[in-house]
C-alpha cells in the first residue's frame, strides 16, 4: 500500500498522498489541499516545499551529498571537466567520445558574438556591474537568434541541444566582452583552437600584442570551480529560471532571470562578498576576532560571508573539494603573503571551533574559498559572480528543460496568507490626514 498523511482540521480527517523519491526523499502532495480543505500550506522561504519532481540533481544536506544525474560530485571532479559535465547535467547521460567532439565542436562554432552585440557594450557605464550586463545580454541574444526563442515549448524544445550549446559558448564570451568593456579595452576574440577555459582565461587577458598562456593549474582551477557550480537543484536562481520557464517563456530569457537571482549577496554574490568582507576585516586592523564576536551577536551587516547553508548542515562536498584545488593553485602562483588569505584561514578556524557556529552547523561553503581562488586567479572582485553564472548554466538550461518539456506543467503560482488592511472606502484628497 502506497503511504499517506493524515491531516485532522477541527474534527475533520483528511488524507494526502506521499510521493517517494528515487532516493527516498518524502513529500506530502498537497496538490488538492485547498480544494479539499479551504487550506493553503505556508512556507516562508520554501525551506520545506518542494516545488517540483526532478531527475538532475540530488542533494543530501545531512551527510553531506552531492550528485548530477546520479553521479558523485568527488568522481566528477576527480575524473571528468566542464565541458563533459555540462553535457552530462543538459542531456542526462555522460557523452561518448563522438557525442563529446560534436558538443565541443558546437561551443567552438558558436563561440563569436554578432558584431552588433558587441556595439551593445558601449551604452553601459563604464562603472555598470557586469551581473547587470550579462543578465540584459543574455536575453538580447535571443534576439539575434529568434528561432531559438519562440516562447512556443514545442518548438523552442525541437532547438534543445542547439539552443544549450550556443548559451554555454556563447556566456563565455559575453563574460569575456564585459571585463574588457569596463577596462576600456579592446575585445580579444576567441581562438578555435584552446579549450573551453583556456578561451576563456584567452578572452580576457590576452592583449593584441601578447597572448595569454594559462598556467595549467589555473585552467584546472577554473574548470573545477565551473564543474562545482553546474547545477544545485532548487535554489534560489534555478527556481527563477523555472518560474520564468513555467510562463512559457523561452531559454535566453528564462536564464537571464536565473543571472540577476543569482547577482544577490545571500546566493552568488557571496564569494564577492567574502572578499570584501576580508577586506573591511583588514583595513580596520582587525585579525578576523572583532568580526567574529559581531557575526555572534546577530548583527546583519557582520553575518561571516562564505559561512552557512539552507540545505548542508555538516559540510558542504564543494568546499571540501574546491580547498584542496585552491591549496594546489596557490602553491603553484606562490602566493603566500596575502593578508586577506591570513584572516580568512583565521575565521575559518576560528568558526569551526566556536559554539555559536557549531551549534547552528554554519560550516564554510563552497563560496568562501571560491571567492578566494578566483582573486588568487587574478579575475576582478566584481566578476566573481559572471564566473558562476557561467558554471550554473548547464544546470538553469536542464531545470528549463524540465519545466519545459513537463505535459502536465502548470505555471507556477503561489498563494500567500494577505495580511494587509481590511476592506475600507476611497477618501478623496482634501480628506485625507
Ligand atoms: N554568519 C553568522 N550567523 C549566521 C550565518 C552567517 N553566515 N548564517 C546563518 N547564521 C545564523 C542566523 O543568524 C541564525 O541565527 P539564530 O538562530 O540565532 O537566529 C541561524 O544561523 C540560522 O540562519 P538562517 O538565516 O535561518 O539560515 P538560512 O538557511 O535562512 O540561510 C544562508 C542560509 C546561506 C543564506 C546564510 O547562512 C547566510 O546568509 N550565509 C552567508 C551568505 C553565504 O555565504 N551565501 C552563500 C550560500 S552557498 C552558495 C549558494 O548555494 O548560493
Amino acid at each position: 500500500m502506497s503511504p499517506t498523511a493524515l491531516l485532522k482540521l477541527d474534527d475533520k480527517e483528511f488524507t494526502l498522498p506521499v510521493i517517494v523519491g528515487t532516493e527516498s526523499e518524502k513529500a506530502i502532495d498537497v496538490r488538492g489541499l485547498r480544494d479539499k480543505t479551504g487550506f493553503i500550506t505556508f512556507d516562508d522561504g520554501y525551506g520545506n516545499t518542494g516545488s517540483c519532481l526532478s531527475n538532475i540533481t540530488f542533494i543530501d544536506g545531512d551527510q553531506g551529498i552531492l550528485r548530477y544525474r546520479g553521479y558523485p560530485i568527488e568522481q566528477l571532479a576527480e575524473n571528468s571537466n566542464f565541458v563533459e559535465t555540462a553535457y552530462l547535467v543538459i542531456n542526462g547521460e555522460l557523452p561518448t567520445l563522438a557525442q563529446r567532439k560534436q558538443f565541443s565542436a558546437m561551443l567552438t562554432e558558436n563561440a563569436p558574438i554578432h558584431s552588433a552585440m558587441e556595439h551593445f557594450f558601449e551604452g553601459f557605464p563604464r562603472d555598470a556591474h557586469p551581473m547587470a550586463i550579462l543578465s540584459s545580454m543574455l536575453n538580447s541574444l535571443g534576439c539575434y537568434h529568434p528561432h531559438l526563442a519562440s516562447n512556443d515549448h514545442a518548438r523552442d524544445l525541437e532547438n534543445y541541444y542547439q539552443t544549450a550549446a550556443l548559451i554555454i559558448s556563447k556566456v563565455r564570451t559575453l563574460a569575456a566582452c564585459t571585463y574588457r568593456a569596463s577596462r576600456g579595452l579592446p575585445f580579444i576574440y576567441p581562438r578555435r583552437d584552446l579549450p573551453y577555459c583556456e578561451n576563456f582565461l584567452h578572452m580576457m587577458f590576452s592583449t593584441q600584442y601578447e597572448p595569454y598562456m594559462a598556467i595549467p593549474e589555473v585552467s584546472a582551477a577554473l574548470n573545477l570551480f565551473l564543474l562545482l557550480h553546474a547545477d544545485h537543484e532548487q535554489n534560489c536562481s534555478t527556481s527563477t529560471v523555472r518560474m520564468v520557464a513555467s510562463s512559457g517563456a523561452n531559454l535566453f530569457s528564462s536564464v537571464s532571470a536565473g543571472v540577476s537571482a543569482l547577482w544577490g549577496p545571500l546566493h552568488g554574490g557571496a564569494n564577492m562578498a567574502v572578499i570584501e568582507m576580508l577586506k573591511s576585516i583588514h583595513a580596520e586592523g582587525d585579525d578576523g576576532t572583532k568580526f567574529i564576536e559581531a557575526a555572534k551577536a546577530g548583527r546583519a551587516d557582520k553575518r561571516l560571508m562564505g559561512f552557512g547553508h539552507r540545505v548542508y548542515k555538516n559540510y558542504d562536498p564543494r568546499a571540501k573539494i574546491i580547498k584542496k584545488s585552491f591549496e594546489t593553485a596557490l602553491a603553484k602562483l606562490k602566493i603566500t603573503d596575502d593578508p586577506l588569505l591570513d584572516i580568512a584561514m583565521r575565521l575559518e578556524q576560528a568558526a569551526l571551533k566556536d559554539d555559536y557556529f557549531v551549534s547552528r552547523r554554519l560550516y564554510p561553503n563552497v563560496d568562501f574559498y571560491s571567492g578566494l581562488i578566483m582573486r588568487a586567479l587574478g579575475i576582478p572582485e566584481n566578476m566573481f559572480t559572471v564566473m558562476f553564472a557561467i558554471g550554473r548554466m548547464p544546470g538553469w538550461i536542464a531545470n528549463w528543460k524540465e519545466t519545459a518539456v513537463n505535459p502536465k506543467g502548470r505555471i507556477y503560482r503561489p498563494r500567500q496568507v494577505y495580511t494587509g488592511a481590511v476592506q475600507r472606502n476611497f477618501v478623496p484628497m482634501n480628506e485625507r490626514k
